[in-house]
C-alpha cells in the first residue's frame, strides 16, 4: 500500500534549493541526479521529483516518448502524493520507459488526483485517479 500523505513542506524545500543550486553551478539534472539527491538526504526519491514542481527553472529531459505529470500541487492532499510515489513504485517495478513529472497544477483542481499524459497514442488529461486502475492506464498510453 503506498503511502498517501502529503509531502513534508521543509523536506521539499531543501530538496529544491539543493536543486536550484546545482543548475545555477551549470549541472544538468537528470533521474540519476534525482536519485543521487535522494541517497545523499536520505529522502525518498518521490521526495525528490515532487521538489522539482517548486522549481519551474529545473528543466527534467527524460527522454522517454511518453510523459506523465502529476499534480502535487493542492492535489497532494487529496491523492496526488500517493498518486505520485505510487506512479514512481509502478514504474520501477515494471521498468516502464515513462518520463514522471510533477507539476503544480494541471486546471483540474477538483478532479484530484489527476494527472496528464503524452506520448504517442495523443495527449490526455486523467482526472480523479484510481490506483487500483493505475497500471492499466499506464500501459494504455505507452
Ligand atoms: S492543484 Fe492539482 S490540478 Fe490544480
Amino acid at each position: 500500500m503506498t503511502n498517501s500523505e502529503p509531502f513534508d513542506a521543509m523536506n521539499l524545500f531543501d530538496l529544491a534549493d539543493e536543486l536550484r543550486d546545482r543548475v545555477s553551478q551549470g549541472e544538468t539534472v537528470t533521474e540519476a541526479t534525482l536519485e543521487e539527491i535522494s541517497v545523499d538526504y536520505s529522502l525518498p526519491i518521490s521526495d525528490v521529483y515532487a521538489s522539482l514542481a517548486m522549481c519551474p527553472e529545473v528543466s527534467l529531459s527524460t527522454g522517454y516518448p511518453t510523459t506523465v505529470k502529476v499534480c502535487v500541487g493542492r492535489c497532494q492532499f487529496s491523492g496526488g502524493a500517493g498518486l505520485l510515489r505510487g506512479l514512481l513504485e509502478l514504474r520501477k517495478a515494471k521498468d516502464y520507459k515513462i518520463g514522471v513529472l510533477p507539476t503544480p497544477c494541471l486546471d483540474r483542481c477538483d478532479d484530484a488526483p489527476v494527472m496528464s499524459s503524452q506520448g504517442k497514442s495523443g495527449s490526455y488529461c486523467h482526472p480523479k485517479v484510481d490506483m487500483a486502475g493505475l497500471e492499466e492506464l499506464i500501459e494504455a498510453i505507452m
